[in-house]
């Protein structure tokens, strides 16, 4: 097994046995490596595979529409060396079409035909960093191919290390599917970031509300607010499928436009609970200290890509105040469209606590000992529901 990347450092890095990935660790790495696996950044060795797995980057342009050049350029060099009789299968998560209409015929460019010489498909990757519980084996996995050959060769080869491959009517379907699932999660996690604004404003406890109506075992499924959405994910997808949906058919996704709206919106909102507090205790946020608690976008993981505490952070610091942060998996960490220095990690919990006026626990590592946190005395705005029970403590 071959893994390609254009990025030759990372090349280096892998064949040294040192994983930059969350979910995999040096020791399972070096397995691989001792079974034969090898990273290159040459892409003649593509075409030595029967089955090509693309898994690049699909970001959002500067306009805030899918930026396909990383599948573009993908499709490009699959091209240019792929042997006939190659399956070739894009993971890549995009809007519906973008195998049939824009991956496809750029691989075939070079004379490759569909179904004679190379088989493609769509099977989006349903990777969950940091799941204790659900790895590549036992999350079923879906593939839909441009042809029933093109399938069944993709399935034929999940089949070989997955418990359960799902097959889809066809390329696009799987490609909604993983979109549905993101759009799915995204526009509940609004609904609750809208609700929780308005019950703060009633007095209701809505993480209690949540946790009763969860008690329900049909017909509901329980998500929960926060300081907004982050990860290279629920905030990007769904802005595919609406661009998708308004460039084909010239009318809006509405309900994600939505979404998008009042995600966008939680962590500013989070900072404003937080000047709240500060408030109630005759403070102002300008020349207070606040300490954020948790700067990744998941618990548990290392990472920060479009994680909410970058807006968070970058509001309270523009509204004076001293922004400390303490995470044990970011040593460091420059928030996006910071304006000062790289910050610094504290080193504990009461090591950051001391001289703040104000802890924002955003995200909730498993490493935290909150025990600690609530014993600080410390002003705490709990942004997860971990801790309720404690007086110096106020739930988002
Ligand atoms: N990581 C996850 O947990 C996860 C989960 C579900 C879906 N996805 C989707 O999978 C895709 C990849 O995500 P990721 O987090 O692994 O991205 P990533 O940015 O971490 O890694 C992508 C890699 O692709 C390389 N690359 C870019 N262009 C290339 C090219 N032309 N040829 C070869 N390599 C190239 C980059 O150098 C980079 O190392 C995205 O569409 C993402 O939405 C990821």
């Amino acid at each position: 097994m071959i893994g390609f990347d254009v990025h030759s450092g990372l090349v280096e890095q892998l064949n040294q046995g040192r994983s930059h990935v969350d979910d995999i660790s040096d020791e399972t790495l070096n397995l691989a490596i001792s079974q034969g696996y090898e990273a290159t950044d040459d892409p003649q060795a593509l075409s030595n595979a029967d089955v090509i797995v693309v898994c690049v980057p699909t970001p959002l342009s500067s306009d805030g529409g899918p930026d396909l050049t990383y599948i573009e350029s993908a499709a490009r060099t699959i091209a240019r060396v792929a042997s006939p009789g190659t399956t070739v299968i894009l993971e890549s998560t995009t809007y519906p079409g973008t195998t049939e209409e824009i991956f496809a015929p750029l691989v075939t460019a070079g004379g490759l035909m569909l179904d004679v010489d190379v088989f493609i498909a769509f099977s989006p990757e349903r990777v969950d960093p940091g799941n204790p519980t659900y790895g590549i084996r036992n999350t079923p996995k879906v593939v839909g191919g441009l042809t029933t050959q093109s399938t069944q060769r993709a399935a034929a080869f999940y089949e070989r290390f997955i418990d359960e491959v799902v097959i889809a009517r066809g390329a696009a379907e799987a490609e909604m599917a993983k979109i549905l699932e993101n759009t799915f999660r995204h526009v509940n996690i609004a609904l609750m970031n809208e609700m929780v604004r308005f019950c703060d404003d009633l007095g209701i406890d809505l993480w209690n509300a949540i946790d009763c109506a969860a008690t329900k075992p049909f017909g509901y499924m329980p998500f929960r607010p926060g300081p907004g959405v982050g990860g290279h994910c629920i905030p990007v997808d769904p802005s595919y499928l609406s661009h998708r949906v308004k460039a084909q058919l010239g009318y809006a996704f509405r309900m994600v436009e939505l979404a998008e709206e009042i995600n966008e919106a939680a962590p500013t909102y989070v900072a404003r609970r937080a000047w709240r507090i500060l408030n109630n205790q005759e403070r102002a946020v300008n020349g207070s200290t606040v300490l954020l608690l948790g700067v990744t976008y998941k618990p548990d993981i290392a990472d920060c890509r479009e994680s909410p505490a970058d807006q968070v952070a970058r509001t309270l610091a523009d509204w004076g105040a001293n922004v400390r942060y303490c995470d044990p998996f970011v040593p460091n960490w420059l928030p996006q469209g910071w304006k000062g220095q790289t910050l610094k990690s504290e080193t504990s919990i009461t090591e950051g606590a001391r001289g703040a006026d104000i802890v924002v626990l955003l995200q909730n590592h498993s490493a935290f000992d909150l025990q600690e946190l609530a014993s600080t005395n410390v002003a705490v705005l709990d942004t997860r529901n971990v801790l309720s029970g404690f007086d110096n403590v106020e739930m988002l």
